[in-house]
């Protein structure tokens, strides 16, 4: 399945906004999803150990000696990464992806009683920068600022406001990603965030996980190739093609059947009309594109396919306050009317 579902993954960002997703759930794919499920093994390494050389059968093993060279005599300088930046908050974990500056990934996990409690309020809350990602790798606001990208939560802040602190903690830039604003985040990716929340009405545990991708589109050529605007002065954050959720619909026990259902939606105006399932794939698709793992040790007898079990479908509803509050919030990262070029020379 591979090939096939990343190709129409990758269709999906070559479609000029939300144009073309063709569905991308079959039982042929589910089938696989499952046989790779169970083939799944964890395996934990330490970035510093050196794997045994594989024997050759029949081979004469050689006379030990002393190697030569020390490769890992490197490490005496410091050890180059990648590291994943970790953030442990009241309302989510996040791992942050220093070269393209967005997080990885963002897990967060909701319950008809978190969503009940209304002690946070957005209006109390402002975008900050991470501190505890190193200054060299940390998103900046400065980045964000004219970009014309809005700063689009992966933890949405209406998920958190059970705590004023929780919902702050959504603001910080490592759980942001540049968003196309006007017909993405401001519409049809809210509507698909309130899809999540809906869930629990449904399903008394809900887990989520969001992040971005970068995924290749075909060009003239024929060839395959990722490309991605690059914001910020020197330019240092990458604008995802893609986002992801990946839902686990849990039933309150700890054995239950868990319903799994994961999205791939395009960094781009979708119209509300376009239904959801449009954009659901198999989560293994999204693993292979993001190279995250997310249900490894979940058991595919307690797998259910979660658009299966349940309504997947947007409500659309009067933003009317929303828009109202995103226009005032995002109101520095708005492009200024543009003279020249977007990438002119002057960003290097
Ligand atoms: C939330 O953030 C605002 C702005 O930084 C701050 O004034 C407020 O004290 C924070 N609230 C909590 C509960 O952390």
């Amino acid at each position: 399945m591979s090939k096939s579902t990343l190709a129409i993954i990758a269709a999906v960002s070559a479609a000029t906004g939300a144009g073309v997703t063709a569905a991308m759930y079959s039982t042929r794919s589910e089938k696989k999803i499952q046989a790779v499920a169970s083939s799944t093994s964890v395996s934990a390494t330490s970035s510093t150990s050196v794997p045994a050389p594989i024997p050759i059968p029949g081979a004469i093993p050689p006379l030990p000696t002393v190697a030569p060279v020390d490769p890992a005599g490197l490490f005496q300088y410091g050890f180059p990464g990648p590291v994943a930046d970790l953030a442990t908050r009241n309302s989510l974990v996040s791992s942050f992806d220093r070269r393209l500056r967005n997080p990885s990934w963002v897990a967060e996990h909701i319950t008809p009683a978190s969503l009940a409690l209304s002690n946070g309020d957005r209006k109390h809350s402002y975008f900050a920068e991470d501190a505890s990602v190193p200054e060299k790798f940390r998103g900046k606001l400065k980045d964000y600022f004219r970009s014309g990208y809005d700063r689009g939560h992966q933890v949405p802040a209406a998920d958190a406001k059970w705590s004023q602190e929780a919902m702050n903690d959504t603001f910080y830039l490592s759980n942001m990603c540049p968003q196309v604003g006007e017909g993405f985040n401001r519409d049809y990716w809210a509507h698909f965030e309130d899809f999540c929340r809906r869930l629990t009405q449904r399903y008394p545990s809900v887990r989520i996980v969001t992040g971005p991708l970068y995924l290749p589109k075909r060009g003239a050529d024929g060839k395959w190739k990722v490309s991605y605007e690059v914001i910020g002065n020197p330019p240092n954050i990458a604008v995802p093609t893609h986002f992801y959720k990946v839902i686990f619909g849990e039933d309150g026990t700890a054995t239950g059947p868990v319903a799994l259902g994961a999205f791939v939606l395009p960094n781009a105006v979708i119209p509300n009309e376009k239904p959801i399932t449009d954009f659901e794939v198999p989560v293994e698709a999204v693993e292979r594109a993001s190279g995250l793992d997310f249900a490894s040790k979940l058991p595919v007898g307690r797998r259910k396919r979660l658009c299966a079990d349940t309504v997947c479908a947007l409500v659309i509803k009067e933003y009317a306050d929303r828009q109202k509050t995103f226009a005032k919030e995002q109101k520095a990262v708005q492009a200024p009317t543009r003279t020249s070029p977007r990438n002119g020379a002057a960003n290097l």
